[in-house]
């Protein structure tokens, strides 16, 4: 096993009901400031709880973070943070509005230009205002991780961000919040959750059998559980099963003290960068083949994936991983997400600009072995046409 730190900061509050206990989570003498998305939680009454919740209290709201949020969005909301000097801040919303609220709360008090953050990655936070969330889509971890995803649209640029300062401070999991979502973000929540666990347990072995344990739990559990989602929106058991994996599949425990990919989710950002494919979307497409291109590396996982997840038991290895290569995408396309460029309106011709965009931002050296380079990542999105 690798060396590793492992300290996770932040409060669940899980269940139905829960969002009244932002009464006794936010404290009382902050000045808040409510972020959320495009709308959802106005018409499904979410907000209205929130609202509820805080009745009283000195409370301004920002709307309008989008799907893959925007610096240029955030901007207006950290200047509305510094003009009503408020300090305490509540996502209320998904993946993207709980990483935007990340942004606002290490922008706000940054003294540089705040993009610097994202060219640092995030390295050069120093403070960040507290904030919390209100999960409303199963699907990123964002919940209770520490990192984000931010895109500057006149740069074309999706570039992730992590600092010890952006934990959230509690996240208020109510599965009951998730059953208006569209059968394409449950969909989209399930491969995500599903893809984040792939990334840090497909690699090779590291003597570490509890975490890979683990991270076969959630894969079966999304297994099961995913397309009863699709099935069953109302099903309460069901969106809680799925929004606790979520949640699990990214918040650093599956993934301390073992080596970690991530390749396809960098090779994913260009694809919504250029195209605005939904994340899930480019994960769908480019992890079979990122498996299949790189085979040889993760023989030994694929075949242990393939033995515990899909019960593969006949043929030689290479059929056994093809097999289990397959069944991945099998899954992906039966909760809805397709898995092929072309089955968004892409072809070879957009290749060379992703791999150029690979170049611009540095991930030329990308996987468990950094040896993804701008050669390989072609193979890959040439696997995936
Ligand atoms: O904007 P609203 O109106 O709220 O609608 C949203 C949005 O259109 C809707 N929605 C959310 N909850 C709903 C709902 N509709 C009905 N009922 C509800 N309960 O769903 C749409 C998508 O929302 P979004 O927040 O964009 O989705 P998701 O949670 O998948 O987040 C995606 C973003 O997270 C980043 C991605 O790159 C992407 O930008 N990621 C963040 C990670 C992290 N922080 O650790 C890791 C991930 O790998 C990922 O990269
Ligand atoms: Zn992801």
């Amino acid at each position: 096993m690798l060396n590793f730190d492992f300290h996770n900061p932040t409060r669940i509050l899980f269940g139905k009901g829960r969002i009244a206990d932002l009464a006794k989570a936010v404290p009382a003498t902050a000045r808040v400031l409510i972020l959320y998305g495009g709308g959802s939680v106005r018409s499904n009454g979410v907000l209205a709880q929130v609202q509820a919740a805080l009745q009283g209290r000195v409370v301004q709201e920002f709307g309008g973070i989008e799907p893959n949020p925007t610096y240029e969005t955030l901007m207006q909301a950290v200047e509305q943070v510094r003009r009503e000097k408020l300090d305490f801040l509540l996502a209320v919303g998904g993946g993207s509005v709980i990483d935007g609220t990340k942004f606002v709360a290490a922008a706000v008090n940054f003294e540089d230009d705040p993009w610097k953050i994202m060219e640092k990655r995030g390295g050069n936070v120093i403070s960040a205002l507290p904030f919390g969330s209100v999960l409303t889509l199963p699907a990123t971890g964002s919940e209770m991780n520490n990192g984000g995803v931010i895109t500057r649209k006149a740069l074309k640029a999706k570039m992730p961000f992590s600092s010890k300062y952006v934990f959230p401070q509690f996240s208020v999991l109510d599965p009951t919040t998730t059953f208006t979502l569209p059968p394409r973000q449950v969909g989209n929540g399930v491969v995500d959750a599903f893809v984040h666990v792939m990334e840090q347990y497909l690699t090779y072995p590291a003597n570490a059998p509890l975490q890979d344990r683990f991270a076969e739990g959630l894969l079966q559990t999304l297994i099961e559980e995913g397309p009863k989602a699709l099935a069953e929106p109302l099903d309460y058991d069901v969106r809680a099963n799925i929004m606790w994996c979520a949640t699990l599949a990214l918040n650093g425990l599956v993934g301390a003290g073992v080596p970690q990919d991530w390749a396809t989710h960098m090779v994913g950002h260009e694809l919504t960068a250029l195209h605005g494919l939904d994340h899930a979307q480019t994960l769908a497409i480019i992890l079979p083949s990122m498996l299949a291109v790189r085979k040889e590396a993760k023989r030994a996982k694929l075949l242990q994936y393939a033995s515990r997840i899909w019960n593969i038991s006949e043929g030689d290895d290479n059929q056994r991983i093809e097999a289990a290569i397959g069944k991945t995408r099998t899954f992906f396309e039966h909760m809805g997400v397709k898995t092929r460029l072309s089955d968004y309106g892409l072809n070879a011709t957009h290749i060379d600009p992703l791999l150029a965009q690979l170049e611009a931002h540095r991930m030329v050296t990308l996987g468990e072995h950094r040896d993804v380079t701008v050669a390989i990542s072609r193979e890959v999105l040439e696997a995936s046409l």
